[in-house]
Order: C-alpha cells, then structure tokens, then sequence
C-alpha cells in the first residue's frame, strides 16, 4: 500500500504534496485532509474546505508519460472521479472543461493539476494531482452565491457518505487509469471523457487571452484536449485554458 498522510488541518494538501514530491515521495502517495485553511482552486481562486463536509486530496503522480502531456492528467483525473462515485454510489457525474466535476449542471468538484519544474532531469519530475469534491456539504454550507450552483454527492444522493471511502476509491482508480494512459495514450482517455462532457453543444463565453470575451457554442475537446468553441461568425476558436460560463 503507498503512503497515505492523514492530516486534521493544513494550509493546502496541493502544497503538501508537493513538498513531499520534491524529497521524492513515490507515485501514488497521496495527502489528504479534514480542512484547509487556504485551499488553492484553479486560476489563484480560494477553495473553500469546512471540515467534515468535503474531500480535499492530492496525488502524487510520477507518470510514463512526456512531460509536455502532464497537463492532460486532469482529463484523466476528472474521469477517475467520476467512474469512482459512479461504482460506489451509482451516481452519473457530469465532465466540463477541463476540470470541474458536475452534476445536472451544479458543481460537485474541481481538480488542480501542478507539475514540477518539466525540463529537470526525468527522475525527478512529478504532477500534483489536487482534488476536491463536496461529499456532504448541505446547501447552507456554501456561501450564498453558490445556492444556484454548486452541489454535493449527499445533495444528490440524499445520503451522508463516508469522505474516506471516496478518497480510496478514487486514488485506486486514479492510479490504475494512469497506467492505462501511460500505456494506451490520451486518445482513449479523450474518447471516454467526450462521454461525460456535459457543454458539449451549449452556449458558453470565456475571455480569450487578449482579454476579449467571446461566446460561443461548445464543440468539445479535440484530441489533444483543447476546446473548440464555435462563434456565432462560424470561426472556430481553440480555447487552451481559462474560466468557460455557461450562458443562460
Ligand atoms: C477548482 O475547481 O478550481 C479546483 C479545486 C481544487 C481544490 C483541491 S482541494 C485539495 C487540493 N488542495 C488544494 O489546495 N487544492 C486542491
């Protein structure tokens, strides 16, 4: 059994993981814990950790795989998720680019994937696979503005589910679909994720990386896992990162 750190409090698991990484704890070694008190979300967002409500882990991973491809773990992470509460709870989780776990278009969760320093030497490199998932969050738990939009695995399931058996069983199947990458490729993994995408066909604005918004209709990730985004003068546009709306 790889290592698993337990901890009541901490800043971050992100950054403990990471601390871990650099005095090269093994693939598979995984942080988590009961809050956070400054849990990092994606593009320097703050992810809110009350104790006992949520699962807030992070993943050491050392994959075969090259370096330029890291980010593409996300892919794999989001679907390591979802097929995991899909085999312990039977509940059907949503994907939306790139990292955001849903369910009937609420957020359940969010995944932030950070690497190492890529161009070091091979041995030394690692991604930090981050998680967090509203396991029994109750609707007044989330901060007002979220009333419309976020969701958790007990509000969906009306059953209060133990936080430890999702992580395992998430690690578990973390670990095993990385095997499969490392093996088969990102093209699988893309295939089985454009199953889950729940924007695929909908409306949605971002703001480009000139600072301009643009809105347009979601094709889906291609096969490198951009998103191609149709405006309404017909352009394609391909989306590498960036906070995606849906429109309503
Ligand atoms: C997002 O949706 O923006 C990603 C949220 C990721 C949050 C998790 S909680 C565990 C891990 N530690 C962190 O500081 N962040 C990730």
């Amino acid at each position: 059994m790889k290592n698993v750190i337990y901890l009541e409090t901490t800043t971050s698991t992100n950054r403990d993981a990471f601390e871990y990484a650099v005095q090269g704890a093994e693939h598979g070694t995984a942080v988590i814990a009961d809050t956070q008190l400054n849990g990092r979300g994606r593009l320097g967002k703050t992810w809110r950790s009350p104790a006992g409500k949520g699962m807030y882990c992070s993943i050491i991973l050392r994959p075969k795989v090259e370096p330029q491809n890291y980010p593409l773990l996300t892919f794999v992470a989001g679907l390591a998720v979802a097929d995991a509460i899909e085999k312990l709870y039977g509940l059907s989780a949503g994907l939306k680019w790139p990292n955001d776990i849903y369910f009937k278009g609420r957020k359940c969760g969010g995944i932030l994937t950070e690497s190492s320093d890529l161009n070091g030497i091979e041995e030394s490199r690692f991604a930090i696979v981050g998680i967090g998932l509203n396991v029994n969050t109750e609707l007044n738990d989330f901060h007002p503005e979220l009333h419309e939009t976020a969701t958790s695995l007990y509000l969906e399931s009306d059953v209060i589910l133990d936080v430890k058996t999702v992580f395992l069983e998430i690690r578990q199947e973390l670990i095993k679909q990385v095997k499969s990458f490392e093996k088969t490729g990102f093209l699988p993994v893309i295939n089985r994720w454009r199953t889950r995408d729940f924007l695929y066909g909908s409306r949605l604005a971002w703001v480009s990386v000139g600072g301009r918004k643009v809105e347009g209709v979601s094709l889906g990730p291609d096969d490198e896992g951009r998103l191609h985004v149709k405006d309404d003068s017909g352009k394609i546009h391909e989306v590498m990162s960036g906070d995606i709306r849906l429109c309503k």
